[in-house]
């Protein structure tokens, strides 16, 4: 057994960190979007001032914390959790007037569509968006469908959104037969999708959709394409598309693209009984060579459970690598790269935590995110399709 004291290391620090805005760095692009006083990251009182926001607020404020976020803001969250969990605990608090999101935009949209007309959905930083989610813009979605038409396979191929995606997206899969996924229920949604149709549009992630029809649902490499919709027809002939059986979108997650198969030998190398964990948003490659795969809430419960003394090289986003090595002090666990914070996700920081909190307790609704009645309804169809597919959650009240 490796003699393991707690040895998490920092990635080094980097130009593309700091610019990033990790960190504390001076030059950051944090903040400057927010539309009122932010107070200043080095205000001694800031921790104060959003514990003394939060008492209140009391009971009509309820904070949701993505398992991403820094700890700085993880510390005032009501309940942490994966984007699913969030979305089912958003639906479970109607008689919260305030449901304040840290995560990214398209989480707070699916908390706004679960949630009831009389309550708030607040983000506090506008700009923590998610670089996936963008990868697929609604009218690109729309011409997408019509290329399908075209070839003859509309009729046949269903829709699946994984939920890193906007509301929009997700009205387009209600509207057209399809249901979302997340990473943990992904297969089931798959198998769901190919009990109604004979192909399948995986949104937007390309390789969750490959990892997941390859390695749970046996499908082939061959049975893959990839539809690019920055080249006319996505790239495709309509032969192509009318023999896949998954036609995946090209988009991916700039945060666990960023592992590579080189990453694995490298910690393979360096830590020879080390045990790989890997997210699904990872590329085929890296998951082929990895030990086990698993969304956010696998990789928590795998480190939960793993024998005191082993090693785990981690590959997802850094903020919870960091946490998960400070609770687990007695197995060494370690970032699978150098660099890996999502810089969308780390966008929400204490300064607007503070702002946020404050202003609400001041009854002055700031960053609300709302998603129009249309939107929501037919996102809602989507939505409620995966949360009623067997085991995977229950069905929030309308
Ligand atoms: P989860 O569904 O595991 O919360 O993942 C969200 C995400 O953004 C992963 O990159
Ligand atoms: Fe989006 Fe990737 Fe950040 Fe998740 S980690 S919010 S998929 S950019």
């Amino acid at each position: 057994m490796a003699d393991v004291t707690n040895t998490f290391t920092e990635p080094e620090p980097s130009a593309l960190l700091l610019l990033l805005g990790q960190e504390s760095d001076a030059f950051s692009e944090r903040g400057v979007d927010c539309p009122g006083d932010l107070p200043a990251p080095s205000d001694p009182g800031l921790v104060e001032r959003a514990w003394a926001a939060k008492k209140a607020l009391g009971d009509r404020a309820f904070i949701l914390g993505h398992h991403y976020q820094r700890d700085e803001v993880i510390q005032f969250a009501d309940v942490t959790g994966d984007s699913f969990k969030l979305a089912q605990q958003a639906a479970a608090r109607p008689d919260s007037e305030f449901i304040i999101f840290c995560g990214v935009h398209f989480m707070a949209e699916s908390a706004d569509i679960l949630t009831t007309d009389d309550q708030s959905v607040v983000l506090p930083d506008m700009a923590a968006g998610c670089s996936m989610a963008d990868m697929a813009a609604a009218d690109q979605v729309q011409a997408a469908w019509q290329t399908l038409e075209a070839a003859g396979v509309a009729d046949v191929t269903i829709p699946v959104t994984y939920m890193n995606s906007t509301a929009a997206i997700k009205a387009f899969t209600g509207e057209h037969g399809g249901t979302i996924c997340t990473s943990s229920n992904a297969d089931k949604s798959l198998a769901w999708a190919f009990e109604q149709g004979e192909k399948v549009l995986f949104l937007p992630d390309q390789h969750l959709g490959r990892n997941t029809a390859v390695l749970q649902r046996g499908l082939s490499l061959d049975d893959c394409v990839v539809f690019d919709p920055h080249k006319p027809g996505g790239g495709l002939s309509r032969e192509q598309l009318r023999e896949a059986k998954m036609i995946l979108w090209r988009g991916h997650c700039s945060v666990h693209g960023r592992f590579t198969e080189e990453s694995v030998d490298e910690i393979r190398a360096k830590v020879p009984n080390v045990n790989v964990l890997v997210h699904p948003e990872c590329t085929h490659e890296v998951v082929l060579k990895a030990d086990y795969v698993g969304s956010t809430e696998y990789i928590i419960q795998t480190l939960n459970a793993a024998e005191p003394g082993s090693a785990w090289a981690i590959g997802t986003e850094l903020n919870l690598v960091r946490r998960l090595a400070r609770q687990h002090p007695d197995k060494e666990i370690m970032f699978l790269d150098r660099t890996g914070c999502c810089s969308t996700m780390n966008r929400i920081d204490l300064p607007h935590l503070v702002w946020a909190l404050e202003s609400l307790a001041a009854d002055r609704v700031v960053n609300q995110i709302v998603v129009d009645a249309e939107t929501q309804k037919w996102a809602r169809v989507a939505l409620d399709r995966m949360l009623a597919l067997p085991g995977v959650g229950v069905r929030p009240a309308d």
